[in-house]
């Protein structure tokens, strides 16, 4: 098993109000699946990505990633995790926009201290298996959503992550353009890794092979496509 949620609950206290946004979810994702977590606004999608991602910790249940239990480690050891298995795509592609492409996708490498020289072998190796070729000296707004998101893959995987998050990661982006972002996320499962991507649409859904459905903060369907 590559994780699991048992009983899951997350409290967002603002000071006025208490936000109950996760209810008690349970699931497991073993590894070499593509699974789809769907739900609509204010489900509590993100909130669960941002605790299978280790970015935030839940308030009650437990998280095991790769058995342990993420919930008792320390803030390093939960960002030696991010660093080293996990890989994030993020709908507003999140890339640093002063940087160009190669160095943006380098990035998880310069945080591992690995060499100039490797990192740069490696990030071109993957933008060539992006179809970026041409643009690794482009900065970030001389390209398209589409290509931006692609950038963001690359980045996701330079760490070669036991899992990769996706939370909306076609929602800036046009449905052909988007077409193109699935099919690389159904190419990468069929080489074996691991994804979890988070939408509202039942169209990127379709994509994956397994639905988590979420409904105000508890899984209502958990279904085999
Ligand atoms: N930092 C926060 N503080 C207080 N409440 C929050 C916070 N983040 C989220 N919430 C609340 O928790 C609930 C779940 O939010 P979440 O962002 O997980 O939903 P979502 O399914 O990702 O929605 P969307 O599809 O709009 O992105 C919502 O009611 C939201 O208002
Ligand atoms: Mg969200």
């Amino acid at each position: 098993m590559l994780l699991e949620v048992r009983d899951l609950t997350k409290v967002y206290d603002t000071g006025f109000v208490k936000v109950s946004a996760l209810k008690g979810i349970s699931f497991k994702v073993k590894e070499g699946e593509l699974t789809a977590i769907m739900g609509p606004s204010g489900s509590g999608k993100t909130t669960l990505m941002d605790i299978l991602g280790c970015l935030s910790r839940p308030t009650g249940g437990l998280y095991l990633f790769q058995g342990e239990e993420a919930n008792r480690l320390s803030e390093r050891k939960l960002a030696e995790i991010r660093n080293s298995h996990l890989g994030f795509v993020f709908q507003s592609f999140n890339l640093l926009p002063r940087e160009t492409v190669l160095s943006n996708i380098e990035l998880p490498l310069i945080y591992k201290g690995v060499p100039r020289g490797e990192r740069r072998k490696k990030g071109i190796e993957i933008l060539f298996s992006l179809g970026l070729k041409d643009k690794l000296n482009s900065f970030p707004n001389q390209l398209s959503g589409g290509e931006q998101q692609r950038v963001a893959i690359g980045r996701a995987l330079i760490n070669n992550p036991h899992l990769i998050l996706a939370d909306e990661p076609t929602g800036n982006i046009d449905r052909k353009t988007g077409e193109g972002i699935l099919k690389i996320f159904v190419d990468l499962n069929q080489k074996g890794k691991t994804i979890i991507i988070i939408t509202h649409d039942p169209f990127v859904a379709s994509y994956c092979s397994r639905i988590i459905h979420l409904e105000d903060g508890k899984v209502v369907k958990d279904e085999l496509c």
